[in-house]
């Protein structure tokens, strides 16, 4: 493991971990007997300076994920490189201690001490792992850190005199005087206000991008992840379902899951009727859907399903001349300023749209809907029961 050299020279570091997962399994056994695969043949790597976050619903593994990560949960098997070092094989019979794999963890509360200020707080990792440093070293290390993080003036401050975005320097300080260059953070944001939060946010990731130490990052909240990431994780009860950028994971999501997880989107299912050169015809009880965005390997007589965004669809009160187009009765209009929401209803097909044009289109009309080929996505069906949404 490559170490920091003084935390005032840590943007010059040229050497940082990377994390490679492989083969990742972990079973829980619940107090009833049954069995709960909170990790699942999970496969990641992380690339130096990244910021990736691990997106999913409650329960689905993510902290579980984090521990082992960090040593503080033993998997059942597979493998955990970080920085180039195995710290777990199952199949070499490896599992090094938390404390010996360079990594920091910052949990949802920030994990300060109350009764210790700043300064006494960010120089805990140091003295607990028996370092021999001297005090002036020590000294030296924590007003580096908390010059990194902005806030040397608040050394002597106790943690419930700071607002929530100087706790989250003082945890993240505490984290770079460790000199780790892998840092995990499990929802450190989930309990503050919106505002606050948005905030937090910013201030972490160029935190990050200044500091230049990998990030693992947990959360439930779509809109976070697509904020933060360089890549996102999304995870599906204990298996990666998707792992790319947030443009990927919005635009081509690899499952009907991913695709209903990460923001809002209509759909129609059907039966592909025709595919050819990436174009793709989907016969529906609501008439043919032509896509040029199918997801590869789909033929004829597959079962599929059609999705678009809601943003990415047309209202108009004429015929428009586009070829998936359906005749529909506006539920609700809502104008929320930078665009109008409707709820549209087509027969027993409900679907959503969001125009910054269409002002003019209220409740009860009849319109017109329309999406071209190229902003419709074809999918496999999916066993439904595998189909979680955004709402879980
Ligand atoms: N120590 C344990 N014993 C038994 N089951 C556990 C244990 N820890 C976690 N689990 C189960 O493993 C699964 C994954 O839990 P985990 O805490 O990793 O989820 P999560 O994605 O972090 O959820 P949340 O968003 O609610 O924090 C859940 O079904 C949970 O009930
Ligand atoms: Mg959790």
């Amino acid at each position: 493991m490559t170490r920091r050299a003084a935390a005032g020279e840590a943007t010059d570091l040229n050497v940082r971990p990377a994390v490679q997962i492989a083969g990742l399994s972990k079973e829980f056994r619940r107090q009833d007997g049954s069995t709960v695969r909170a990790i699942d043949d999970v496969n990641l790597d992380v690339e130096q300076g990244e910021f990736v976050v691990l997106l999913g619903p409650s329960g689905c593994g993510k902290t579980t994920l984090l521990r082992t990560i960090a040593g503080l949960e033993q998997p059942d098997r597979g493998r955990i490189d970080i920085g180039g070092v195995t710290r777990y094989s199952s199949e070499r019979n490896v599992a090094q201690p938390p404390e010996k794999r360079g990594i920091s963890m910052i949990f949802q509360s920030y994990a300060l001490w109350p009764h210790m200020s700043v300064f006494k707080n960010v120089a805990y990792p140091l003295q607990s792992r028996s370092r021999r440093l001297s005090r002036t070293q020590i000294k030296e290390r924590v007003e580096g850190a908390l010059t990194q993080v902005g806030i040397p003036e608040l050394s002597a401050q106790y943690p419930s005199q700071l607002s929530g975005g100087q706790q989250q320097r003082v945890a993240l300080a505490r984290a770079l005087v460790s000199q780790d260059e892998l840092i995990l953070f499990d929802e450190p944001l989930s309990n503050v206000d919106a505002k606050v939060r948005e905030h937090l946010r910013i201030e972490l990731a160029s935190m990050q991008r200044a500091l230049g130490f990998t990030a693992i990052f947990v959360t439930h909240d779509q809109t976070e992840a697509m904020e933060l990431a360089s890549r996102i994780a999304v995870v599906d009860r204990g298996r990666v379902a998707q792992f790319g950028t947030p443009h990927e994971i919005y635009h081509r999501p690899a499952s009907r899951y991913v695709a209903k997880f990460i923001g809002a989107i209509n759909e129609i299912e059907g039966r592909v009727i025709e595919a050819e050169g990436g174009r793709v015809v989907v016969d529906t009880p609501h008439g043919r859907v032509v896509s040029t965005q199918p997801a590869p390997g789909l033929a004829v007589g597959d079962e599929a399903v059609a999705l678009w965004r809601p943003e990415r669809g047309h209202a108009d009160a004429i015929e428009p001349d586009r070829v998936n187009r359906w005749r529909a009765t506006v539920e609700t209009a809502m104008f929320v300023g930078s665009h109008t929401e409707f709820a549209l209803r087509t027969g027993d097909l409900e679907a959503r749209l969001w125009s910054p044009r269409a002002e003019s289109i209220t409740a009860g009309e009849q319109i017109w809907v329309s999406a071209e080929p190229s902003d419709v996505l074809v999918l496999p069906r999916e066993d439904s029961t595998g189909v979680q949404t955004a709402e879980v």
